[in-house]
Order: C-alpha cells, then structure tokens, then sequence
C-alpha cells in the first residue's frame, strides 16, 4: 500500500517531546503507573503479580473484552477486539471494508487515518466538509446526497477531532439510518466519548445504534492512558469483526500483556478514571473560555460541546503556520496549525486536557500581546 504521509503525526514526531507546553495535545494527562495499580482490585492485582510475558489471546483478554463490552448496552464480550491503540482499529477495519471500486464518506477536516487509509486501500474517498460557520456540524442532507451505489463505509467521529463538534441526537439517528439505507457500515470513532461538556449530551454508542455500525474506541483520550496503546472494536456484525480479526494477524498479531492488565485494572476504575479526566477537562475548557473572552480581538472559536480539543481562529490576516511557529520559538508552546488537517488558514488545534494548560495559555497570551504590539 502506497499511503500519504500522516501530517499530524510527524509534526507531533518532531515537536512533541522537544516544547516545554503541549496545548494542542488530544489526550489527558497521563495517568501516573503506581497510582493506576493502587486501584486494582484483588483479582487485577493477582494479575498483574503473576503475569507473565507471552503471547496474548487475539481477541484480547477475556476479562478485558467482558469490561469493555460492560461500556455498552447491548454489546457481548464476543462483540469486541481487541488492538493496539484506536490506530490499528482504523487500519485493520477500513482496509477490510473498502478497496478499488469501493466509495468511502468521511468527515473533514478531522484525523487523517480515517480518510487517508481508505484513499490508501484504492477506495474513492468523498470528504463530507464541517464548516465553521455551520457550527462544524454534520450536514445531513449534504451526506444523504453523497451516498452512492458503491458507498460502503461511511465514517464520523464524535465528539470530533479537532473542532470539538458533537452531533445533536437527530443528527446521530439521521447518519446511522442513511448508512442503514445505503448498505454500508458505519464507522464511529469515539474515543473521546465520556469527554461532553454536558453529560446530557452522550450519544447512543455506535455499536447500541445498528449491527451495521462500529463503535471505536480506546484507553488514550477519555481514559488519560494514551501509554498502553490499547483500543478496541466494538460490532455485532460478528463477519467483520472475524474479518479485521484475520487482518490483525499481519500488523500486531495481539495486544502488549501488561497493557491489557492495566487497561482491565483502569476500566473496572472507570468512575474514578473518568471523574478524573472530566475534572481536568473542565478546568482546562474554562481556562481556554477565559482567554477567549479576554482576547476577543485576536481569537474567536465555536465552543466545543465535548472532547478535550478545539478549533479557533486567529483574527483575520494572521497565519496560523507562523503565528505556531513563531509561538514554539519564543515561549516553548506548541499549537496544531489547521493546515496539519489539510485545512490551511488561521485556525489552529487547542488541546485543554493538561495539566499545565494554564501556563501554557499564559505563553500563548504573551505572544499575542507582542504580535499586536508589531501591528
Ligand atoms: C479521532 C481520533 N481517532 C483515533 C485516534 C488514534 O488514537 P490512538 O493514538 O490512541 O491510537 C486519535 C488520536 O489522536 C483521534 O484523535
């Protein structure tokens, strides 16, 4: 497979680990390791003493798929697969659903591997545009008339990377039933579920909505364990997961054994891990409200309604490039240009899942009141 390369990720290969503040990182702040054990439970503690460092079952663990499969309403432990980080889900389920000849829906902008491997596979990828001044949101009428006789796979992410969109409801059920309509299966990427500002605002679970959908899901973003690269499928289609299970067996074969420990030890915790996240996401989002408002001349955004990102724009005639580049030379701070999106401008990626959000807005606002001071 011929594939282009992953904006996103090389810009994070070559900044990430070399900028004293991340404000544009997707996930949240890492859970410390003595902290995660210390809620085990007798039965994960025993487990986690007498592991030893072989193989591990395909699917995944077996008590880690019966936790996973309790996120979910209708879904069986036999309706999980378990991967290695939400990466490997999105590689193994496009590659098996779509190839030459095929047509694929997916939103944009957004994270470039649910677009990018279909294109990779030889499928006829339609982007399905969020614009900024619809409130990025889905546009259910647009989709209704990009679906085609060849569409197989229709793919949303929800709550969206990088705008922070959540769909309403209606939106939801209208997606879930054009897939239905159209003979395709539906991709939903939830990694950032759990992350809603207002928790009345959960969607269903793509899995709990149709046997044609796929629910996505990981230990990264709302579970603050991006470390164990663990992810998930989630379906009751049971020929697809078999099928992606079968193409596994060319890119991790199974999981890393520790990380599936740890993953079971974190999700018997979830109300803990959660409770965690949602407070640091919190703080972090009101500090980000707080810049805007303050700075409302130079920066503007539609607020996000979940997940632990967004997207503003910088005021008119300023390039989001420069203004990050310059931004990381003088303060240490890293910002995720919109380009990185294929989506070149003023907007730029802000990440409030971190602990140091606050002096990283501080940086940030220093530079603004500079580049205002140059005209
Ligand atoms: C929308 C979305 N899907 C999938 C992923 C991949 O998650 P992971 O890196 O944990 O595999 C990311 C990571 O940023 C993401 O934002």
């Amino acid at each position: 497979m011929r594939i282009a390369e992953f904006e996103l990720e090389r810009y994070f290969a070559r900044w990430e680990f070399a900028v004293r503040h991340l404000l544009c990182a997707s996930d949240v702040e890492g859970w410390p390791m003595g902290e995660l054990l210390a809620l085990a439970d007798d039965e994960t503690a025993a487990l986690w003493r007498d592991l030893r460092l072989g193989y591990t079952e395909a699917h995944g663990h077996p008590l880690l798929r019966r936790e996973i499969a309790s996120l979910y309403e209708t879904a069986a432990p036999d309706d999980i697969l378990v991967l290695s980080g939400a990466e490997e889900g999105i590689f193994a389920l496009v590659n098996v659903l779509v190839g030459a000849g095929d047509h694929a829906i997916v939103t944009w902008p957004g994270y470039q591997s649910l677009y990018e491997v279909g294109r990779g596979c030889g499928a006829d990828v339609t982007l399905h545009e969020l614009r900024e001044d619809a409130g990025w949101a889905i546009d259910v009428e647009l989709l209704r008339r990009q679906v085609t006789s060849r569409t197989r796979l229709v793919v949303i992410n929800a709550p969206h990377n990088p705008t922070g969109m959540l769909p309403d409801r209606a939106t939801f059920d209208a997606v879930v039933d054009i897939a239905a309509e159209a003979g395709a299966h539906l991709l939903v990427d939830e990694v950032y579920r759990y992350l809603e500002v207002d928790e009345a605002d959960r969607l269903p679970a793509g899995v709990d909505a149709g046997s044609h959908v796929i629910s996505l899901g990981v230990m990264s973003k709302s579970f603050a364990m991006a470390g164990l690269r663990i992810g998930w499928l989630a379906t009751r289609d049971a020929d697809v997961l078999r099928r992606v299970a079968a193409f596994k067996d060319y890119t991790t074969i199974c999981a890393s054994a520790p990380s599936e420990i740890l993953s079971i030890i974190g999700l018997r915790a979830r109300d803990t891990v959660l409770g965690r996240s949602r407070s640091i996401v919190r703080d972090g989002l009101a500090a980000v409200d707080d810049l805007i408002q303050r700075r409302q001349d130079d920066l503007a955004w539609i607020r996000p309604r979940g997940g632990s990102i967004g997207f503003p724009r910088l005021r008119a005639g300023l390039d989001a490039d420069r203004f990050a580049a310059d931004l990381v030379e003088a303060e240490g701070v890293l910002l995720l240009p919109g380009s990185r999106f294929g989506h070149p401008g003023n907007h730029f990626r802000i990440g409030f899942g971190r602990t140091d959000v606050v002096a990283a807005i501080a940086g940030l606002e220093r530079h603004l009141a500079r580049v205002r001071a140059s005209g």
